[in-house]
């Protein structure tokens, strides 16, 4: 699952109102023998529990906003006299957001995936934060190309985001530079002034996010607001339940010799099926991106021209949302000296995984032996587990997501 937005112009969608909420959920699952049983996991569940229950009786502003806007003054002084309906109250307590922080493989997302489904909550919307900062930056353009003369495209942008969906759940939160980093702040601020309750995983604890970072100053006060309005809830059982996955073909060729090159070239004729070896050009919000070697559903790059240069989550997610299979040759073991290209590295497979690419490479080194020192080589860990699980049978089984 990447996006998914739930509103009151989608199809109805059922809301689940009564019922088992995800602590229950959770342990009826354990219980069938579905998932272990993992007391860091049932701490997160608990306090997941306690949102979803707060959150059945809360009318966020901007809702109310939608609500005084429809029924006129009348309703709005109504509204704001306290007079019945769902919009009465005249400013609720937001109930706090929940911030799942811990190692990689600890079933954060599977969690937040379970009290997304049960969240009683209408206008919803679960997305990967790589993703969402793209629809972020998409939108900031398309309001500036509409209105040149708009200068802060900020408020009116937080007003559509909650007018959509005020309950925000967001997979992989991360701030990855320094211009997502300033418009951060501000967003936010925005969002929870309307109501919008967040609901986050992390590999990051709000407090280092964006830390030894240029500019990380600047990035304070966004810090600040975060943890004003979210509980951090650490999950930290010694299992990582992605290992041990049963391996399919081979997709992670070392070293890369010239056997390994063959071996790719093989598996990029059988992926293209036929189809003719051309440049393709990706469009990405106006900027092209040349793709040199692409056939049908698979392109093929070398690890430079990957991560060797200027290239962003913006052109990773697009080349992932339009090709099926990645073919990528001479992946480098890598060290300080590579920061920049381990970074790239790190968002590229993420966008990757995120929408099921099959990824064939050729590398100098496992995945765990890829990055193991320098700046972010913790993140790399993260990396490496998702390298891991993208070999896997049951990986390869998993349909591409291509929108
Ligand atoms: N308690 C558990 N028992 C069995 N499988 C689990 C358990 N928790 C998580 N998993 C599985 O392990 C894998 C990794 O979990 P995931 O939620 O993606 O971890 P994270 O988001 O923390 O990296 C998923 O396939 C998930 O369904
Ligand atoms: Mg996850």
């Amino acid at each position: 699952m990447d996006t998914e937005i739930r509103t009151a112009s989608a199809p109805p969608q059922p809301v689940p109102q009564d019922g088992a909420g995800p602590f229950a959920t959770y342990e009826a699952r354990v219980a069938s023998g579905k998932l272990d049983r993992d007391p860091e996991q049932e701490k997160a569940a608990r306090r997941l529990d306690r949102l979803w229950r707060e959150l059945r009786d809360y009318h966020p502003m901007v809702m109310q906003r939608q609500a005084t806007a429809r029924h006129g003054l009348f309703g709005g002084l109504r509204a704001r006299l306290g007079l019945g309906g769902r919009g009465a109250q005249a400013a609720p307590s937001r109930p706090r957001g929940v911030y799942m922080v811990g190692q990689v493989g600890r079933g954060k997302t599977m969690l937040m995936d379970l009290f997304f489904d049960l969240a009683p909550v209408e206008h919803k919307r679960r997305v990967h934060f790589h993703r969402f900062m793209q629809d972020v930056h998409q939108r900031i353009h398309d309001m500036k190309v509409a209105d040149p003369a708009l200068s802060d495209p900020i408020p009116p942008l937080a007003r559509q985001i909650a007018q959509e969906a005020w309950l925000l759940c967001f997979d992989e939160f991360q701030v990855n530079d320094i211009a997502d980093a300033m418009i951060l702040g501000r967003l936010f601020d925005f969002l929870f002034a309307d109501g919008v309750v967040v609901v986050a995983t992390s590999n990051t604890k709000p407090e280092d996010l964006f830390q030894d970072r240029p500019g990380a100053d600047a990035f304070k006060p966004f810090i600040d607001i975060i943890m004003r309005e979210v509980d951090t809830v650490i999950l930290d059982s010694p299992r990582d339940y992605r290992r041990g996955c049963v391996r399919g073909m081979r997709t992670w060729i070392v070293p890369a010799d010239a056997a390994a090159k063959a071996e790719l070239d093989t598996i990029f004729t059988h992926l293209a099926a036929g189809a003719p070896v051309q440049a393709v050009d990706l469009d990405i919000m106006g900027r092209t991106l040349r793709v040199e070697r692409a056939a049908g559903p698979v392109a093929r790059f070398t690890f430079a021209e990957l991560c060797g240069r200027f290239l962003g989550a913006g052109d990773y997610l697009a080349l992932a949302t339009r090709f099926a299979s990645l073919v990528i040759d001479d992946v480098p073991r890598m060290g300080p000296d590579n920061f920049d290209e381990a970074r790239r590295f790190i968002v590229l497979i993420d966008a990757l995984y995120e929408q099921n690419v099959k990824l064939f490479a050729s590398a100098g080194d496992q995945p765990d032996s890829l990055y193991e020192r320098g700046q972010g080589a913790t993140a790399f860990e993260r990396t490496a587990s998702r390298l891991e699980e993208m070999q896997s049978a049951s990986y390869a089984q998993l349909p591409h997501l291509s929108a």
